[in-house]
């Protein structure tokens, strides 16, 4: 179970992490949905870790296009300051043997010493960029628009920077219209820096007996 002393938290919620990731980012943001329209999805991502979200988002993806007589391609571009190494990543990986085919190519594919945007492509039209560095002076400076947003900085009692007033504007601003985010993060703070930023917010049951989490839309 991985856990940042850094930050003193863990990356993901300890029931089931997996899951958690289909409840927090995959449904909230009606990716399927998204997908059933086909062309480009361009999912953002503030907080790279071990690649979870990532290889469990790609196995839905490549299970979904089995399903859909539409074709689309997938972009995940996560922002992480601190990427983690090959190993680290396989270790946190392997408790989900679903995810064997997803946690071999990634970890093939991961530099010895990621840094600057590892920039990797996969089967399935499927691409992912990590962009190693402090998630607001990268999206700042960023022409990229996104139709999706996992918010996953640890906690925000743990992470205050990465759910700022000031970065969430910054994840608004890169927010195509229609777009849309998922947090499990539910603090009174959090939810008024997206609503300042512009998003429609909405509170909704979290996971594993959780209250609440919010996502929302940018009209
Ligand atoms: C909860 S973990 C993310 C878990 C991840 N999504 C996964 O699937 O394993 C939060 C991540 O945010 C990163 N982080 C913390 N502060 C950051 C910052 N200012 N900019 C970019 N990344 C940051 C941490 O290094 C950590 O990897």
């Amino acid at each position: 179970m991985p856990y940042s002393t850094t930050f003193g938290d863990h990356f993901y919620c300890r029931t089931d992490g997996r899951a958690e990731c289909d409840h927090v980012f995959i449904d909230a943001n009606h990716l399927h949905e998204r997908w059933a329209a086909g062309g480009e999805c361009v999912i953002g991502e503030l907080g790279f870790g071990t690649g979870l979200n990532f290889c469990e988002t790609w196995r839905q993806w490549s299970a979904f296009q089995g399903t859909t007589p539409t074709h689309g391609s997938l972009h995940f571009i996560s922002f992480e300051l601190f990427p983690m190494d090959r190993e680290s990543i396989k270790r946190a990986l392997i408790q989900w043997p679903i995810l064997e085919h997803e946690r071999e190519r990634l970890a093939a594919a991961w530099p010895d010493t990621p840094s600057g945007i590892v920039s990797l492509e996969f089967d399935d039209n499927v691409r992912l960029s990590v962009i190693c560095g402090d998630a607001l002076s990268n999206l700042a400076t960023s022409q990229q628009t996104f139709d999706a947003w996992y918010l996953d900085g640890f906690a925000p009692s743990r992470n205050p920077d990465m759910w700022s007033l000031e970065l969430m504007q910054a994840v608004y601003d890169h927010t195509r219209p229609g777009g849309s985010f998922g947090t499990y993060a539910a603090a009174g703070f959090v939810r008024r820096n997206l609503q300042t930023a512009g998003f429609k917010v909405e509170r909704r049951p979290g996971f594993a007996g959780k209250r609440e989490m919010l996502c929302g839309i940018k009209d």
